[in-house]
């Protein structure tokens, strides 16, 4: 709590804007941020106590502004387990935008298909997760100012956010498909008999991020909504070898939709 309220006294030192919604933005989907009315601009580097980025594609940086009217804190990348990081240093950020003022967070990320009927450059809304395979960032003594020892995880993604995004996507004629995100800790992407268990145990899409930003969210009473970019089908599904590079390539093709998803979510909010 006391590195929390550090760096928090020190984006307040920075700045009084108060967002409403927080914006996590994935690789390759950094893009978004730009679209933003900008009020204020924060190196994650400058952020006391504040986890850097170490992944080419993620900027590192929180933007701070305006748009579709609206007041949001946007995440230029995020920090990964598979950093180095502890889960808890993980979600500072969230907890951060949390304490900040927003009520609302939506997650985004590149997540390789594991459901046969997706496609590269589909979004997905994210119904549900499986952190099973990371720790829980909520281990350790209970931060009672933030939210409750025994967290309720049943509606992780608020039902009425997604049909919120489905509206949205119906409207705009885009396509959205659902599922179920299971976050694996990286960095090495998966084999396919890992993605035949992750099949098996129930998931859509695979990635290494997101899950366990989502459970500290709720935790600590955020409304949570969750967009994953399928960037490539997961390991096994077809003879390609999985590289960074087309994930980003992927990602930025699908722009044009993930940032008319993203802007018709923001303005219903
Ligand atoms: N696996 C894990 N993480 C990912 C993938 C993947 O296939 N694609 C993008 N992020």
């Amino acid at each position: 709590m006391e590195k929390l309220k550090t760096a928090l006294q020190y984006i307040k030192s920075k700045t009084d804007f108060v967002p409403s919604i927080a914006i996590v933005l994935g690789s390759g989907l950094g893009d978004f941020g730009n679209k933003i009315e900008t009020a204020c601009s924060i190196s994650y580097a400058d952020i006391p106590h504040f986890p850097t980025s170490t992944v080419p594609g993620h900027a590192g940086k929180f933007i701070l502004g305006t748009i579709s009217g609206k007041k949001v804190i946007a995440m230029q990348g995020r920090v990964h387990y598979y950093e180095g990081y502890t889960p808890e240093e993980v979600v500072l950020p969230i907890r951060l935008m949390h304490l900040l003022g927003a009520k609302t967070l939506i997650l985004t990320n590149a997540a390789g298909g594991v459901n046969l009927g997706f496609k590269p450059g589909n979004l997905m809304l994210i119904c549900d997760h499986i952190t099973s395979f990371v720790p829980s960032p909520l281990i350790g003594k209970n931060k009672d100012a933030l939210g409750t020892r025994f967290p309720d995880m049943s509606k992780v993604y608020a039902p009425e956010l997604c049909n919120t995004a489905r509206n949205i996507a119906k409207k705009q004629k885009l396509t959205l498909k659902e599922g179920v995100y299971l976050q694996f800790t990286g960095p090495a992407y998966e084999t396919p008999a890992e993605i035949r268990m992750a099949r098996t145990l129930g998931a859509d899409a695979v990635g290494m991020s997101t899950a366990i930003e989502a459970m500290a969210a709720r935790h600590c009473g955020m409304r949570v909504c969750g967009i994953s970019c399928i960037t490539n089908m997961a390991s096994g599904i077809t003879d390609v070898p999985l590289a960074h590079d087309e994930v980003k390539e992927t990602a930025a093709a699908a722009e044009k939709d993930f940032t008319a998803l993203l802007q018709g979510l923001i303005q219903e909010i």
